[in-house]
């Protein structure tokens, strides 16, 4: 049976947890174990439970405290001291430094008042090929995203982390995220072990999303791409170019990765799906109608650009609005799909929200940017 964390939830988390239940530790081992995952696979296990703990007793100071501004940021990064060890370059660059206090500080400087996190690539891939690493890091991942989502209540929500690409443990991961934590959405990258998204591999747990009770939101985050060779994964781009990945290969990740989508039909097949695609598209706009005029029926593709139109939203994560968001707009998306995303703390200082050029933009009337920052991600998350 699994100990219940909903005391935790009520404003005075502290002493209700004070009173009731003593040892969050224990709690998640025990939490684990009922799923059959072994946590203690893991080497850095107790750092990561102790920031974990930490979170929890440190929520006193910002469980009460208020928004400064009504903008909604879809697209947020936690990376705890515990986790950057574990994955110090991100993309070919150095991971950042991350802590909360500081995250809530760039909000409120910002205007942001909410956001929506989750770990960023390759999220619990870290240990890729290791199945019994990859579903405990991905437990792991989702307890300490539940505590930093529950140390600010009134601000931040997370997406759950699943280990794919094992298809039955991630099914099993992202009931609990949902469930038992309060995860509002899936935080999926664009390959998981060289499977993208249309995968069969990948089908059941796609199918699993479909099914729940609730419908699904999935962040659809560009990641490094891993092919198979000889057995090995090794890095598909393997030889050194002048840009780390993050700065070129990821936008092509997510053009692969939606386009995989389209061409196996899996965004028609299952409709009770919400997928957030970063950085206005990446590449995909400027690649979408070479491979789709090719590979698709005329109402393959009619049906394909109408589902783009309404159930895919795009976060504006990176410097997307200076010129970028054109071409999406150019295949008839309309402005109730736009989302405001910052990619903090990834993102390069100065184009951390891109806020400046959203404001600035020629395609935004001030209705159009009200919804960007707030409705549109209010009409998807709920207020
Ligand atoms: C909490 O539980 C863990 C694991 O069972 C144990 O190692 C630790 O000593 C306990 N902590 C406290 C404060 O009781
Ligand atoms: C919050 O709790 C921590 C740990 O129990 C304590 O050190 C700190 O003084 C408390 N802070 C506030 C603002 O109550
Ligand atoms: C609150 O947000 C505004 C921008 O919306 C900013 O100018 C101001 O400095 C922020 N206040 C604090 C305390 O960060
Ligand atoms: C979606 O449905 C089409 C048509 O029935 C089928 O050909 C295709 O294999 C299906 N793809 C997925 C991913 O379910
Ligand atoms: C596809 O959409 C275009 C433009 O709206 C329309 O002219 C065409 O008849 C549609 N084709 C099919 C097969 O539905």
């Amino acid at each position: 049976m699994r100990i219940s964390f909903l005391c935790l939830f009520a404003l005075s988390s502290r002493l209700c947890w004070a009173r009731k239940t003593s040892n969050i530790t224990q709690i998640i081992l025990e939490n684990a174990k009922a799923d059959n995952i072994d946590l203690t696979v893991l080497p850095f296990l107790d750092d990561a439970l102790n920031a974990i703990v930490t979170t929890y007793t440190d929520a006193n100071q910002t469980s009460h405290r208020r928004a400064n501004g009504s903008i909604i940021d879809v697209h947020g990064h936690i990376v705890p001291d515990w986790y950057r060890a574990i994955q110090p370059i991100t993309g070919g660059s150095p991971t950042p430094q991350w802590d909360l206090e500081s995250w809530l500080a760039f909000m409120d400087s910002e205007g942001i008042g909410r956001a929506i996190f989750s770990f960023s690539c390759p999220a619990a891939n870290v240990f890729m090929g290791n199945k019994i690493m990859t579903v405990a890091l991905a437990r792991l991942m989702n307890e300490q995203l539940a505590a930093v989502a529950r140390a600010v209540p009134n601000q931040l929500q997370f997406y759950g982390i699943v280990p794919l690409p094992y298809a039955d443990e991630a099914i099993v991961e992202a009931k609990y995220a949902v469930e038992h934590l309060g995860a509002v959405g899936f935080f999926l990258t664009s390959n998981f072990e060289d499977n993208y998204l249309g995968s069969s591999v990948l089908r059941p747990f796609l199918a699993a999303l479909e099914n729940m009770p609730t419908r699904q939101i999935v962040l659809v985050h560009p990641t490094t791409p891993y092919i198979r060779f000889d057995g090995q994964l090794i890095e598909a781009n393997p030889f050194p170019t002048l840009f780390p990945s993050g700065e070129i290969e990821f936008y092509f990740e997510t053009a692969r990765t939606l386009q995989d989508l389209i061409v196996t039909q899996t965004i028609l097949n299952f409709t009770n799906i919400d997928y957030i695609i970063p950085h206005v598209g990446g590449a995909f706009p400027a690649t979408a109608d070479r491979t789709l005029k090719a590979l698709l029926s005329e109402s393959t593709y009619n049906a394909t650009l109408e589902t783009l139109r309404t159930r895919f939203w795009w976060d504006s994560a990176g410097p997307t609005y200076y010129h970028q968001v054109a071409g999406l707009l150019g295949y008839g998306i309309p402005k109730t799909q736009l989302l405001f995303g910052t990619d903090f703390p990834y993102a390069k200082a100065g184009e951390s929200a891109s806020l400046g050029a959203i404001e600035d933009s020629d395609l935004l009337s001030v209705q159009d940017r009200k919804m960007l920052f707030t409705t549109n991600a209010e009409q998807l998350f709920g207020h």
